[in-house]
């Protein structure tokens, strides 16, 4: 599928990663972006439409939908951290409601939301934003890994339903991003334009997983070894 000619929506478009693929998406020569956001008031983008949507509420999806009823590529994007001590924390059950709702429920409601728009198209994808986390346990991310292993397992779920409607669908597993989600980590990250790029090229290859740097490739080659990178977390991976 090309992004070229294409209708995006991205949820989460206002800031970080999700404003980098709208950007992406326009240069791209996408046909309309549509920048999904909580709070459309003050965005002001030439060549991006804002759109309200808040991912945990389902009216406020309904309305966007409405909104954006030609669609032909959704970008799951919306997502939040939520730190923790570590597994054993009191505030894991808590923090976990808060963070699925959002990266795990939240690409569940859009998706399905979407998909009947999607069917309409000849030629039609989703992206869903994962993370390495999913394979990588992170003390103080307890929650977010969690959603994101769910977000990755509901992905390969959606992709076997939606296959006959023929939307394609791409998990896209990042690792650190330079964004207002991890401004507190001194860390190496990614570009968030390079992550969009990256992206919308695996999109347009016909990929239908997108491993975005060396550290997710490694740990997701980890996986069928004896001792891979979720059973004893090495700084390597
Ligand atoms: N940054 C990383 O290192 C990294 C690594 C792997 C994966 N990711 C994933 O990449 C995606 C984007 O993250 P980011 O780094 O760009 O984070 P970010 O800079 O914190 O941006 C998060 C975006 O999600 C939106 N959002 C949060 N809750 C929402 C809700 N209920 N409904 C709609 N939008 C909501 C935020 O809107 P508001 O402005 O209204 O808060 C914001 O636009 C997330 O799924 C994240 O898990 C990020």
């Amino acid at each position: 599928m090309k992004v070229q000619g294409s209708i995006v929506f991205i949820t989460g478009a206002n800031r970080g990663l999700g404003l980098a693929f709208a950007r992406q998406a326009r240069a791209l020569g996408a046909a309309k972006v549509y920048a999904g956001m909580r709070k459309v008031e003050g965005f002001d983008e030439s060549g991006l439409i804002p759109v309200q949507i808040d991912v945990t509420d389902p009216q406020s999806v309904a309305a966007a939908v409405l909104q954006a009823a030609d669609v032909t590529l959704l970008v799951n994007n919306a997502g939040i951290g939520g730190s923790v001590r570590d597994a054993l924390d009191d505030h894991v059950e808590e923090v976990s409601r808060a963070v699925f709702e959002v990266n795990y429920h939240g690409v569940v409601r859009v998706s399905q939301s979407f998909a009947p728009i999607l069917a309409r198209s000849e030629e039609a994808g989703i992206i869903n934003i994962l993370s390495n986390a999913s394979w990588l346990p992170v003390p103080f991310l307890t929650p977010y890994g969690v959603s994101k292993a769910a977000a990755w397992s509901y992905t390969n779920h959606l992709r076997l339903a939606l296959k006959q409607q023929g939307t394609r669908v791409v998990a896209l597993h990042v690792g650190y991003v330079d964004t207002d989600l991890t401004a507190g980590l001194n860390l190496p990250k990614s570009n968030p334009d390079d992550v969009a790029r990256i992206g919308f090229v695996g999109l347009e290859e016909g990929r239908l997983e997108v491993l975005v740097d060396e550290k997710g490739q490694r740990l997701k080659h980890s996986l069928s070894s004896n001792l891979p990178g979720y059973v004893e977390p090495d700084p390597y991976y």
